[in-house]
């Protein structure tokens, strides 16, 4: 179902919260009904920060052998690239970068690049999306996979260092028992405000 992102110029402070459209086929919905889904739609889509940050709790607790859990991981992540002076867009991107854990065992990257593709640069989501073959360089051969897939994006060096970067310094570390760790609490604001930035996407009106 498509969330449309429009600037509402009938929205108000207090709208009503259960308007609803009229149709039971989409093929014979009227502008009427489309001026609504607009300003309720808008109202949802303004608390995607809040959503992603509650799943991103779902992480909490979820070990899966590792020495710290999934959450914490995430967290620390975003801790050492705060700490190192990265741009508020990066950290939300080193946050979330695992998210796609709960649902996407076998390719949580893409869960995460999903996510985050609407609102972060072509550089950004690009680390996001490759980060798990680049964390891969650090622990496949100990599983009998080939730790230098990695070598596949060398013909794109700007890509291929910014994420070999993030997972050198950021992912790969981010297992410490005991670390110093930001809380959630010190990043929702900050996952707020890129998720508050007008999405590129196919439901955003152009200009
Ligand atoms: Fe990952
Ligand atoms: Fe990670």
């Amino acid at each position: 179902m498509p969330i449309v992102h429009q600037e509402s110029p009938t929205h108000s402070a207090h709208p009503a919260q259960d308007a609803r459209a009229h149709f039971d086929n989409i093929a014979n919905s009227t502008q009427a009904d489309w001026e609504t889904i607009t300003r309720e739609s808008h109202l949802y889509e303004r608390a995607v920060g809040t959503r992603v940050l509650a799943h991103l709790k779902l992480l909490a607790g979820e070990y899966g052998g590792f020495p710290v859990d999934r959450l914490e991981h995430s967290l620390q992540c975003a801790t050492l690239a705060h700490r190192d002076g990265r741009d508020v867009e990066y950290v939300v991107c080193a946050l979330l970068h695992d998210i796609g854990d709960t649902l996407a065992s076998f390719n949580h990257f893409d869960i995460a690049a999903a996510i985050l593709q609407p609102f972060v640069s072509s550089e950004n989501l690009w680390m996001v999306r490759q980060h798990g073959i680049f964390q891969g360089y650090y622990f496949f051969h100990q599983l009998g996979l080939d730790r230098n897939l990695r070598e596949r994006f060398r013909d794109q060096p700007a890509l291929f260092e910014r994420t070999a970067e993030f997972c050198f310094k950021y992912d790969a570390p981010a297992f410490k028992p005991g670390f110093d760790t930001l809380p959630l609490a010190f990043f929702a604001p900050i996952v707020n405000e890129v998720f508050s930035q007008k999405p590129r996407s196919i439901y955003t009106a152009p200009g």
